[in-house]
């Protein structure tokens, strides 16, 4: 074993690895304005929970559906902690010229029945409100969405070479937020976003203003569906791309496994990173023709460490998604959700993360305990045919740019281990990885593209999908994929982190498939049939649709 500094690789593009030890240091002790986009009963309250049971005209309002007026914009978020923002001055425009945008959906822990439609306006406007029904042309009455105003200084950019001919000096965002419960299962609908003034029901409905969304068939191994998943997108061409392409293969969901805007382009979770919020704006305005209509599910990465908004940096993640919070409460990335026969479970990486240790250890063992509980609890229900983990950091890697994370090796991997885990998706190194099956730190045996593995005798495959769009990274290794396999049996370097901060080399022989290229991987998940066992039929594929790997995980 070699050892060098941890200092000779980045921070998943952090622009000064100097200042990332120097906060290393001191990270624990600084002190963080609180987040504001309200109080947490006011976000997550489950009585403000859309109770739909039939969809449809009249049916909608007959159900209860809660009326607009409860939510509005605030001009003056509240602000916890210190030092407090001042208030920006705004003057509001006529809700007809504030077109909303950057629409995203997301599935809540039973996706049969509850999707929430999130999106963006440009300012203060008063009821906002979704509108669904079971017709394009046929929607019921208003549900009010929760408002999370969300307001940054431009001072936060660093540099900030424009700031002196920006007014205001402050960006207010807007983020809309409506939860439907008691939805019928495995039901297309079609809904409209607005407020007072924009109505897209009331009046002539502009092209892109109808979207759709499909609920999840009631619980039950179902008959097969496909998700994507890919980690890293940024904003730009090449994500785009791969957006696109998530909306060609048409899947139930996409997974986004961390670093998604890059607004925090630092990534190191602290003041000194470089920050500009209104990346996030274009993000979702890129994002918007796909995760519209197919509920995208999150995780954390490092660069969705924020510390501006809030202590655990999270406070920006809170204000523009929505996702299951089932782990304990305010967990923002860690939930666990199910789809037919697979049991899905997102983790927050940054809490095992010796790389960029900012929000190292901030569950305080929690993460770990409640990831076992759901772990066990998957393998007791017999509907659920395989278990997929997916986070940011990678547990296995051999990209040196950001390393393998010695902490999910040694707190997460036994536990996939003894709970057969049969996928764990991540992304933070820019490239396509897949492993061997893995056990205890090894690999079981060799698993070439074309081939089949069994999570209950070869153990756990690890894919690292983090080439959704950013910059890519390379590999010190040749790369060897479906179609382009090269010699593949000397063992290739991975590097870690330890816990004072040092990398370490070791070599390792579990690294099968190599592609540096944009791609995603696209699962098609199936129930056993007769003569058929229960089967992960996993692609990586290009933007332009090729496939870099396949490989099929097979339960019997
Ligand atoms: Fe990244
Ligand atoms: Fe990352």
């Amino acid at each position: 074993m070699s050892e060098t500094s941890r200092h000779s690789r980045s921070t998943d593009n952090a622009p000064s690895l100097e200042s990332a030890a120097t906060d290393r240091a001191g990270h624990t002790t600084r002190p963080r304005p609180a987040e504001q986009h309200g109080s947490p009963a006011a976000r997550h309250s489950r009585r403000d929970l859309l109770r739909v049971g039939a969809a449809g005209g009249a049916a909608l309002a007959a159900a209860g559906i809660l009326l607009p007026g409860t939510a509005h914009a605030s001009a003056r978020p509240t602000v916890l902690g210190t030092p407090p923002l001042p208030a920006p001055r705004i003057e509001r425009a006529a809700g007809s010229a504030l077109r909303p945008f950057g629409r995203h959906l997301a599935f809540g822990a039973d996706p049969s029945q509850q999707v929430v439609v999130s999106w963006q306006v440009p300012g203060a406007v008063t009821a906002p409100f979704v509108r669904i029904g079971l017709q394009p042309g046929d929607f019921g009455s208003p549900v009010a969405a929760e408002v999370r105003t969300l307001v940054s200084k431009l001072s936060w950019q660093h540099p900030v070479e424009d700031q002196s001919l920006v007014k205001p000096t402050t960006v207010t965002q807007y983020y809309l937020h409506a939860q439907l419960d008691r939805l019928i299962p495995d039901t297309t609908y079609y809904y409209v976003v607005g407020h007072q003034g924009y109505d897209p029901a009331g009046q002539r409905a502009q092209p892109g203003d109808v979207a759709s969304f499909r609920t999840a068939p009631a619980p039950g191994r179902g008959t097969g569906f496909t998700f994507t998943a890919f980690g890293d997108q940024g904003i730009g061409s090449d994500a785009a791309a791969t957006g696109r392409l998530v909306a060609g293969l048409g899947p139930a969901f996409h997974l986004h496994m961390g670093d998604l805007s890059y607004a925090n382009s630092g990534g190191s979770g602290q003041t000194g990173d470089t920050y500009d919020a209104r990346l996030w704006d274009a993000f979702f305005v890129q994002n918007d023709p796909v995760a519209a209509h197919t509920p995208w599910m999150m995780a954390v990465g490092n660069h969705e460490m924020e510390p501006w908004y809030a202590s655990d940096g999270y406070g920006g993640v809170r204000a523009r998604f929505t996702m299951p919070d089932n782990a304990w409460g305010q967990s923002t990335g860690i939930y666990s959700w199910r789809y037919q026969n697979v049991g899905l479970i997102s983790l927050d990486g940054n809490d095992i993360c010796y790389n960029t240790p900012t929000n190292l250890n901030h569950t305080k063992g929690k993460q770990k305990t409640w990831l076992e509980s759901r772990l066990a609890a998957f393998r007791a229900d017999r509907t659920i045919d395989f278990v997929v983990v997916y986070l940011h950091q990678c547990t296995y890697s051999t990209c040196h740019d950001n390393g393998a994370e010695l902490g999910a090796q040694q707190d997460w991997a036994p536990l996939f281990d003894k709970y057969q885990v049969d996928l764990v998706l991540s992304g933070h190194n820019h490239i396509y990885e897949r492993t061997d099956p893995i056990r205890a730190g090894k690999a079981t045996r060799k698993v070439g593209s074309g081939g089949t593995v069994d999570p209950a005798k070869d153990g756990t495959t690890y894919v690292v999908a983090g080439g959704g769009g950013d910059a890519l990274y390379t590999f010190p290794a040749a790369d060897t994929y479906l179609g382009h396999e090269t010699p593949n049996d000397s063992p290739v370097p991975m590097v870690i982190s330890d816990p004072s901060g040092h990398d370490h080399t070791v070599k390792v022989t579990w690294s099968r498939v190599r592609y540096t290229g944009y791609c995603l991987v696209a699962v098609d998940a199936a129930p056993a049939t007769p003569g058929k066992p229960a089967r992960l039929t996993v692609r990586s594929l290009t933007e332009n649709g090729t496939a870099v790997d396949l490989f099929t995980v097979q339960r019997s």
